[in-house]
């Protein structure tokens, strides 16, 4: 009798690694799940250290360093900051330490923003910490040379404490909303970037909100699609793409692991195994 041989693991079968500050990066892994249904994804929420948007820098590159040794560990191929303001504080640090891996990162959509908007005015909605980056400083400065168009920072504190509860159209929710979108209206702005990837899990009190202050709904930037095609891109040049095979998703938290199921099953109707890892 002859016997099956087993399937050797090649380094296109390793993981893919996904990370926010919490749930918000389950907004850019629902495109990931979508588009590549054979890879195995492994998300890991930082809820037990979360909002990153009001920490240091030095804890922001701190905590991002963790959890990408954490996929190091878990073998992973690629690894995806879901993150804006883990992005702009720490993904310089993360290329550094790791060359090797594949790193994609989240920055707010100005340069689709300034292609969409008619007013010319650009509402940008991220954490304080993203907003006072200098990544940010420069990329705004790169899109208002190149475009016509001017950007209004607005940082919304307090709206991803509010997300991480589950508040997603809450009277808490909106009141929030209505102060920090009202000023930006207020100076025409007919665009709205969400430059923090809880955000998209507001969308529609957002455009509700909008409709109600200004009678008119903006157009609405959110890059989770962009970095995904990014994340394609580089698996597929460096051959590391997984062959057709049934993919898998698992969670990793460092708060409560039913907090994490919950958050995948509300937003996202998926039920994978979450494993709490407890802070470290
Ligand atoms: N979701 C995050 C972002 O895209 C971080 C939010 C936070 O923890 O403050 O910036």
């Amino acid at each position: 009798m002859t016997q099956a041989t087993p399937s050797v693991p090649t380094a296109a079968d390793a993981a893919v690694g996904i990370f926010d500050s919490g749930i918000g990066g389950l907004s850019v892994l629902r495109h990931i799940h979508a588009a590549l249904p054979h890879e195995k994804l492994l998300y890991f929420a930082d809820s037990g250290y979360a909002p990153y948007g009001d920490k240091s820098e030095d804890e922001i590159v701190a905590r991002s360093l963790a959890i990408a040794a954490f996929f190091i560990d878990q073998r992973a191929k690629a690894l995806v900051v879901a993150c804006n303001t883990a992005t702009a504080a720490a993904i310089q640090a993360i290329r550094e330490r790791w060359p090797a891996l594949l790193v994609v990162g989240i920055e707010p959509g100005l340069k689709p923003a300034a292609q969409l908007t008619r007013s010319g005015t650009v509402g940008v909605l991220a954490t304080r910490s993203t907003l006072a980056s200098k990544r940010f400083a420069l990329l705004r400065e790169q899109m208002e040379s190149s475009h016509q168009a001017r950007f209004l920072p607005q940082a919304c504190v307090g709206l991803v404490d509010l997300i991480e509860k589950g508040e997603l159209y809450s009277p808490a929710t909106v009141i929030l909303l209505e102060r920090y979108l009202a000023p930006l209206l207020e100076q025409g702005a007919d665009t709205l970037v969400l430059g923090c990837t809880h955000y998209p899990f507001v969308r529609e009190a957002i455009e509700d909100v909008c409709r109600r202050l200004s009678g008119n709904t903006p157009a609405i930037v959110d890059t989770g699609e962009a970095v995904t095609r990014q994340l394609l891109r580089l698996l597929d040049s460096a051959a590391l793409r997984r062959p057709a095979s049934p993919g898998s998703l698992a969670g990793f938290t460092t708060a409560s692991s039913s907090t994490l199921a919950h958050a995948f099953a509300n937003l996202l109707r998926l039920d994978p195994p979450v494993h709490a890892l407890g802070q470290s």
